[in-house]
């Protein structure tokens, strides 16, 4: 894009799904499915599950303007169709939209494709493995609430509870073999206050809601998606609480336990630093008699990482793929 000078040619872009490292003009309208810290405060910027929000949540007026939509597309394909969906309810008819890829994201896939409500696609520049794309807006579409969700009954250790999922969230319409580890091995005394770091779909929750005396439940995720996905499964009478955010969010309350299957990707790349730094923050979000239990793959380097922090970790579960460790609050003896 830079190679093109895409910027200059189109001032008046509004961005949908820039990534992380993205260098976008500082006054650029743009939608973010995940909360990266440094877009969530940009002036024009919207992070949320649905552009629809944006109509409620700013006065649009400079939108007035914006003759082009740029997205970055995901690797995953129905989330694409998603942001499609969206762009389709959300601007007028004739607005071009162009999409942005690498190969590695299947870019390839959507070239010289006609998708509901657009003119079919045409390739307008090729270059170090990326394409741009170019389509037309021909026919609109209402937004429903609807749009996008699942629900699926799993079965997790003898109970069967129903989850919903969105596109692009973890481990969609099946428990992952890892937090399935976790969950069958949660200390008797699990219960009180807990924070699911890196929630996903809400299925550790859930299941701590069904199983346990928890009296709060703080969902967290990067994922816009993820946390209305987490709103689906959670809604019962339970006293959840829902945070967007990059890594561990600054108003979350003094934990009795923080439980999590985290992340080591971030998109299609490996990405060690979210949990890094989430093991070296987490103590400080913990009671003094607090706990931590996470999941994680065999090959990650955190028990050396969790001694670092506390001086009482243990393996409570081990297999050939994964393991599980519980550390006790720095300030505990045992
Ligand atoms: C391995 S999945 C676990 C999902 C769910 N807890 C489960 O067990 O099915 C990790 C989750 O962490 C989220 N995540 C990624 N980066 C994050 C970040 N910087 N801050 C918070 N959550 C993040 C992802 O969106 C994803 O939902």
């Amino acid at each position: 894009m830079e190679r093109h000078d895409f910027f200059s040619q189109h001032p008046n872009t509004f961005f949908v799904n820039p990534p992380a490292d993205a260098v976008l003009p500082t006054d650029a309208w743009a939608w973010h499915i995940y909360a990266h810290a440094r877009f969530v405060n940009r002036p024009n910027s919207l992070v949320s599950h649905t552009l629809e929000t944006l109509r409620s949540h700013t006065q649009p007026v400079s939108m007035n303007d914006i003759n082009t939509v740029l997205i970055f597309i995901p690797k995953e394909k129905k989330l694409t169709g998603y942001l499609l969906e969206n762009v389709r309810s959300f601007f007028p008819v004739g607005i071009q939209v162009l999409l942005v890829g690498s190969k590695d994201v299947g870019i390839k896939s959507w070239a010289n494709k006609t998708m509901p409500g657009f003119s079919r696609t045409h390739t307008a520049a090729i270059g170090n493995h990326c394409q741009l794309l170019h389509t037309q807006l021909e026919e609109g579409n209402a937004f429903a609430q609807e749009y996008g969700f699942s629900r699926t009954q799993i079965e997790v250790l003898g109970h069967t509870i129903e989850v919903s999922f969105l596109p692009g969230v973890f481990s969609e319409h099946r428990l992952d073999a890892g937090t399935q580890l976790l969950l069958a091995h949660l200390p008797t005394d699990l219960g009180g206050v807990i924070c699911d770091f890196g929630c996903g779909s809400g299925i550790i929750s859930k299941f701590l809601g069904t199983t346990k005396p928890v009296s709060e439940l703080h969902l967290c995720d990067l994922s816009a998606l993820a946390i209305a996905a987490s709103q689906r499964t959670l809604a019962t009478d339970l006293n959840c609480h829902y945070y967007l955010a990059d890594g561990l969010p600054a108003q979350l309350p003094p934990c009795d336990w923080i439980i999590s299957n985290p992340p080591f990707h971030q998109g299609k790349d490996t990405n060690y630093d979210i949990t890094k730094q989430f093991i070296q923050k987490v103590a400080t979000k913990l009671k003094s008699n607090g706990s931590l239990l996470i999941v994680f793959n065999q090959f990650l380097p955190w028990p050396t990482l969790l001694e670092d922090q506390f001086q009482n970790i243990r393996i409570v579960a081990s297999n050939k793929s994964y393991k599980v460790a519980l550390a006790k609050h720095p300030r505990t003896r045992n």
